[in-house]
């Protein structure tokens, strides 16, 4: 049995812990956040042990999921740093240190705090709490074979994973959130209310009409545009609203939406 220590106790850490005990994971997980709170509810949740104290998590880690905002993990490693001075931990036993942290890449990561951490990188979506995730991992070319797999197995035992160069990790992580599914869903709905249905309809018409056909598609074997043909008849209903969507702008708000993304990324790395 080994440790993964959670730096961070937000919503992805809340979402992981979900998938890796509906997977009923061998790991002892252990989680450090600073707000009590949150801490308390996720033991409570999920049967996790808790730290408050940074050192005493890191100590007990044989992989460390750094979970928190871009914006604060230059704080909490600076914070780590300090600790690992203080020889909390011997420093010639390396650790495995997985950052979950979008935009902020592998040697920023390496430059704030270096040996004995092993910087891995991964992208998973709140969607592992369901066991139905995927998550993109990268690797620096120095990792072993076993870190890597270490890190694979985690990750894959809530869903899919897949390795991405780090060089576009930042585009994997714009265009795959479930936000999209969401956010179409919102938006399809809203505009059923418009049109008449009430909300509980306008929610279920728009949910199978959005997710029905993927998941079809995904464990079909015909191709999308066979798909595509199928259900759109030339002259109908569904061709008509297609064509307004492209011409109203449907493709170029969803390249400036990434392109928004994409810039964010790149802003985190700078922070
Ligand atoms: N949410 C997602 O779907 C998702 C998916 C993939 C990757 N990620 C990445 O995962 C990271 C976490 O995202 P999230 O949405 O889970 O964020 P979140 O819900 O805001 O959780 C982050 C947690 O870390 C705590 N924290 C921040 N600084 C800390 C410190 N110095 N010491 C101890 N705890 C500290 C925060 O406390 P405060 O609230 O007090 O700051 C908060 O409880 C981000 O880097 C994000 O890019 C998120």
């Amino acid at each position: 049995m080994s440790t993964v220590v959670f730096l961070g106790g937000g919503r992805i850490t809340s979402a992981m812990l979900a998938g890796l005990r509906l997977a009923k994971t061998r790991d002892r997980l252990v989680v450090h956040d600073r707000n009590p709170g949150k801490l308390r509810d996720l033991k409570k949740r999920y049967a996790v042990a808790v730290e408050q104290d940074l050192n005493s998590a890191v100590k007990q880690a044989d992989v460390l999921i750094v979970a928190v905002r871009p914006s604060s993990v230059r704080e909490v490693l600076r914070t780590l740093g300090n600790a690992l001075g203080n020889g909390i931990r011997s420093i010639d036993r390396p650790l495995l240190a997985v950052s979950l942290a979008a935009g902020v890449p592998l040697r920023l990561l390496g430059k704030l705090l270096g040996p004995p951490l092993l910087w891995t990188r991964a992208m998973p979506s709140p969607l592992c709490r369901s066991g139905r995730g995927l998550t993109a991992v990268t690797f620096p070319r120095t990792l072993s074979r076993t870190d890597r797999k270490r890190v694979h197995d985690l990750f894959a035992s809530f869903g899919q994973v897949v390795g991405i160069p780090e060089s576009k990790f930042d585009a994997f992580t714009v265009i795959y959130s479930c936000s999209h599914g969401y956010h179409a869903l919102a938006t399809l709905a809203r505009t059923g209310r418009a049109a008449g249905l009430d909300r509980n309809t306008a929610l279920l018409a728009s949910a199978h009409a959005l997710a029905d056909g993927i998941v079809a598609w995904r464990v079909g074997k015909d191709s999308l545009e066979s798909l595509l043909e199928e259900a759109v008849t030339p002259g109908g209903i569904a061709a008509a609203t297609a064509t307004a969507m492209d011409a109203a702008g449907y493709g170029r708000a969803v390249r400036r939406g990434v392109a928004a993304g994409l810039r964010r990324a790149r802003a985190n790395a700078g922070k």
